[in-house]
């Protein structure tokens, strides 16, 4: 139901977000996977619907619960995609008709090389764990950003872990607040790790936030940086992800603004 505190910012604004995580066989019943629930990719959806966008929302593998979020908001389509290549195929394919194109989706960096077409079975080759061979995926927000229709604001997401040299052995070190002795402080990492982010990838937002063992997935809540082409931080947004989600569309309204003055 659309919020009584909707502005209309976004009415008739059509906006291609991405969300979830993308999916990579290993045989018909395995496959390489990530941990993004979709949650912040829906909110941005709903809030943007809310705030009077046409919304087509490419949902990698999200559960029902969560898209249960965008139920009795017509304006919002979704398209279920499975693959970094299904999704970047209907992410070419729709964005096109859009002048936002927000990419929350966690797209698999490496799909398998050779899929079995039967389940791998451990008679077929007993006491030897078999080798995957990976081969890189295309990166999708790239060539959206190469193709890019005049006027449209391209938003990427950033996920990034950091505190050096913890290893993945002690999961709960992920999560300590202070850096230790030759450490760098990790919100100067974080903000480092995004503009370097944002130069490679050439979008007009990237928003980055921290995530470890224990922060950022399940959690419905979520503390974002977003920053600008120029790498200077647009808003920091922390709260619900419906509330970040508010905050990185108030960045995106200012830059359609911008590109239509
Ligand atoms: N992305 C994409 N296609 C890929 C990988 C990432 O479109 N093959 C997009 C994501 O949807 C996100 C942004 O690029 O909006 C940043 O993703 P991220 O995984 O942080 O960047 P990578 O370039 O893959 O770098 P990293 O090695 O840190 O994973
Ligand atoms: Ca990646």
């Amino acid at each position: 139901p659309a919020s009584p505190l909707a502005s209309g910012d976004f009415e008739g604004v059509r906006v291609l977000v991405t969300a979830g995580g993308t999916r990579e066989p290993i045989d018909p019943v395995r496959y390489l996977g990530n941990r993004s629930s979709g949650r912040q990719g829906v909110a941005v959806a709903a809030a943007a619907a809310d705030r009077g966008a046409k919304v087509v929302l490419l949902a990698a593998n999200i559960d029902e619960s969560v898209l249960a979020e965008l139920r009795d908001r017509p304006s919002v389509r979704v398209v279920p995609v499975g693959t970094a290549a299904e999704l970047e195929s209907a992410a070419r394919a729709a964005a096109g008709g859009a002048e936002v194109v927000i990419m929350a989706a966690a797209v698999a960096d490496y799909r398998v090389a050779e899929v079995a077409e039967h389940k791998i079975r451990k008679e077929d080759a007993p006491g030897q764990a078999p080798t995957l061979r990976l081969v890189e995926n295309p990166d999708i927000l790239v060539g959206l950003v190469r193709e890019r229709r005049p006027g449209q604001v391209i938003v990427g997401f950033a996920a990034e872990t950091v505190g050096a040299g913890r290893g993945h052995s002690e999961p709960d070190a992920e999560d300590a607040a202070f850096p230790g002795p030759g450490e760098e402080d990790p919100a100067e990492e974080l903000l480092e790790r995004g503009r370097r982010k944002l130069a490679r990838k050439g979008v007009d937002l990237l928003a980055v936030n921290a995530v470890g063992w224990n922060a950022g997935f399940e959690s419905a809540e979520n503390a974002l940086l977003v920053l600008d082409a120029d790498g200077r931080v647009a808003c920091e947004a922390t709260g619900t992800k419906r509330a970040v989600a508010e905050r990185l569309l108030d960045a995106v309204r200012d830059e359609l603004r911008a590109l239509r003055h």
